[in-house]
């Protein structure tokens, strides 16, 4: 495997706690993934920190908004060399296409970062689609938004693990799938309802997993990230 796929999720809007955690684990994980209470809490000013910890950063905003805002958004991000951030693949192609030109435009001589797409939120049900409109089923919305992401020019899409087979075929080998919902063997599933082991997970065609309290709640953190390499590799 070149490119380690773990990303961690911080779920926290305590830097220090954020800084440690990245310092300790820089050696054993792909990069961390920052979201929105740490970015409202702390801004660019957070993530510059966490940064210094030499790990990459997977900014996890999910923009959704015109087109013109959600380019304007992503040029403002170039100061802060992500290596991928989200944006909702529900606010359409013409968005889509605008955050694809806004990243080749503005990112010339650096490392592009990688923008994917958020299909269906998956604290959504299908009851929960049909109150705001929605008749498909969650998996033919998911199909039809990861198809559409792709032909805007998005690198790829956060998907549920039960979604890696479907999309991997629909969409091919390059375009990338971010998964949560990972539990390690053995670990607790606290409030994810469709969980997958990593192993799993990585064989159905996962390139990133996202995990957050299985290793963040660990008494050791790195030993915990060490059984989920130990896992994959068996
Ligand atoms: O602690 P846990 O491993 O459940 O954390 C998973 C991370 O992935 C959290 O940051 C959560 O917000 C995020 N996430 C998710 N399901 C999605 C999208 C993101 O669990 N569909």
């Amino acid at each position: 495997m070149s490119v380690n796929p773990i990303i961690v999720a911080l779920d926290t809007t305590d830097v220090k706690y954020a800084c440690r955690l990245s310092s300790q684990l820089s050696e054993h994980v792909g990069a961390v993934k920052l979201g929105l209470e740490f970015f409202t809490a702390h801004g660019s000013a957070g993530v510059r920190e966490i940064a210094k910890t030499g790990m990459p950063i997977f900014l996890d905003l999910k923009f959704h908004d015109i087109p013109n805002t959600v380019a304007k958004t992503i040029r403002a991000l170039s100061s802060l060399k992500v290596f991928m951030f989200t944006i909702h693949t529900s606010g359409g192609k013409a968005m889509m296409e605008a955050a694809a030109k806004a990243i080749s435009e503005t990112f010339l001589y650096d490392n592009p970062p990688s923008v994917v797409g958020v299909t269906m939120l998956t604290s959504l049900d299908e009851g929960d689609l049909k109150t705001i409109g929605m008749s498909d089923g969650i998996s033919g919305q998911v199909e039809r938004l990861a198809k559409l992401a792709q032909k805007s020019g998005l690198n790829g899409v956060v998907c549920s693990a039960h979604e890696i087979e479907t999309l991997r075929k629909v969409c091919g080998p390059s375009f990338k799938l971010v998964v949560p919902g990972i539990r390690p063997e053995g670990s607790l599933n606290s409030d994810q309802k469709r969980v997958m082991t990593p192993r799993e997970a990585l064989r159905k065609g996962a390139n990133y997993l996202v995990i957050g309290r299985p290793i963040t709640e660990a008494n050791d953190p790195v030993w915990a990230v060490k059984e989920i390499i130990t896992s994959i590799a068996a």
